[in-house]
């Protein structure tokens, strides 16, 4: 494993941290030192960068995968403009993920040392997600995504309910949510829709008009992925509780990016999803407030104290706990560079004459920017875009002959020289003022 040519110890190694027992000899690791564990949550673990030379403490034999954490930085022209679809996985995130996708791949539920490290990096994780969210370290599930967590909020409510109370969600959920419902109606337990407004925003107007003493469950997603409206939930969950039913909201674009307090704002429970806000792909979250009956989907094991079943993925856990926490604590910093990066591209595209506008909430997620362009494709602009270098998404779904307006632009009625021509651009902190001029720039060329 490691090389068998010497070199010097950096002078910034730590090499205080481990040692290991080969026969009677100890070897020395030593580590970047840029890992020791950080006061508080101790999530940032070393890495081995070589093992000590038993004839010299000077000297040591590198790790040969260690320079494979650091690649060369490629320069890329290419301008990623659709954070909403995911993000760029935080460089601290991926270095706290590194020592349990190597040296620490203990597993979470084994009662020796080496698995009790996983499960305390696996608990601290807990820590500072619920603390993200204002939430108790108990209260915080961690499943595969967003979709599993909103198939799990969903069906483990609906499907265990005999009494056939009804769940009511809203006509522009992600798929998660609504493809999660239709399953839950083939099986004949209710469902109800509640409509967006023009702007994408269900009020709680609207979900007064069809909530029952026989609603079970409401389920309106925090902030919507195309045009990025975020809800009144506060009004929305208090309206359920009233009627008896629990309150559920699909967070996935919304966690990282705003403020979110589940005790104010009295959520029973929220999906969130890892690569959302720069954590790893494939790992997610699920709040269950204390008291909340909500059965395991997953069976199997006893992970998750029984909730939800499979062996912990300890390394894509404390990635998305490190990349949470680091989004949390810039929120303010991040929205209000966001927002200027969004006034500028609406000013060039305005200044430049085209003829669009742009759909969703004055409150939404900074960042998320949705177009339509009048008398135009949006397939035809991603495209266009994407040989340019510029990856945005569309709003539309397309098949080879038709292209089709997406259930949230029609729940929002884009009007008809708007409709087919719309595309999401996506900011994260990592764009610039630049990013923007060319993309402006781009759409004029397309458009102009
Ligand atoms: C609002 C919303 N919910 C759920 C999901 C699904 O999350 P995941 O990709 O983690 O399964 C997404 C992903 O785009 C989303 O935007």
């Amino acid at each position: 494993m490691y090389s068998v040519e010497r070199v010097p110890i950096p002078d910034d190694a730590g090499r205080i941290l481990k040692k290991n027992i080969r026969g009677t000899i100890y070897v020395y690791y030593v580590y970047d030192r840029k890992y020791l564990p950080e006061k508080k949550y101790n999530l940032y673990k070393s890495t081995t960068i070589g093992k000590v030379c038993e004839d010299d403490p000077n000297m040591m034999y590198p790790n040969p995968n260690y320079r494979k954490f650091y690649p060369e930085k490629k320069k890329s022209n290419l301008i990623y403009a659709d954070n909403a679809a995911t993000t760029k996985l935080d460089q601290d995130a991926f270095e706290a993920m590194v020592p349990y996708l190597t040296d620490e791949f203990g597993n979470a539920s084994q009662p020796y040392a080496f698995g009790v490290r996983a499960r305390k990096a696996l608990d601290e994780a807990r820590g500072v997600i619920a603390e993200c969210i204002h939430a108790k370290p108990e209260e915080i599930f961690f499943s595969s995504g967003g979709t599993e967590s909103d198939n799990w909020a969903l069906k483990g409510i609906a499907l265990n309910d005999y009494d056939e109370r009804a769940i009511i969600t809203s006509n522009i959920e992600h798929h998660a949510v609504l493809n999660a419902c239709k399953a839950i109606e083939m099986l004949e337990h209710p469902v109800a829709y509640v409509y967006a407004d023009e702007k994408g925003i269900v009020t709680a107007r609207e979900l007064k008009k069809i909530i029952t003493d026989r609603t079970l469950m409401v389920s309106v997603m925090f902030a919507n992925n195309e045009i990025g409206s975020i809800q009144p939930i506060e009004d929305l969950a208090k309206i359920a509780h009233e009627n008896g039913a629990i309150f559920h909201t699909d967070a996935v674009q919304a966690v990282g990016h705003v403020p979110i307090d589940v005790e104010k704002m009295d959520i029973d429970m929220l999906s969130a999803s890892g690569h959302k806000f720069n954590g790893p792909k494939g790992i997610g979250f699920l709040y269950v407030k204390d008291g909340i009956d909500l059965k395991p989907w997953n069976h199997g094991g006893g992970q998750e104290k029984g909730r939800r079943a499979g062996t912990e993925n300890v390394a894509s856990i404390v990635g998305m706990a490190t990349a949470l926490k680091k989004n949390c604590d810039q929120i303010k910093k991040n929205s209000s560079y966001l927002l200027k990066l969004e006034d500028e591209l609406l000013r060039i595209l305005q200044s430049e004459g085209l003829d669009f506008i742009r759909n969703g909430a004055k409150k939404h997620i900074p960042g998320n920017i949705s177009l339509s362009f009048a008398w135009s494709d949006g397939e035809m602009l991603l495209h266009r875009l994407d040989l340019m270098g510029i990856c945005v998404s569309t709003g539309s779904a397309c098949d080879s002959k038709n292209t089709q307006v997406s259930h949230v632009l029609e729940a929002i009625k884009v009007p008809e020289k708007y409709r087919t021509g719309t595309i999401r651009v996506s900011l994260s902190k990592d764009n610039t003022s630049e990013d923007v001029q060319k993309i402006a720039q781009a759409l004029k060329k397309i458009l102009g």
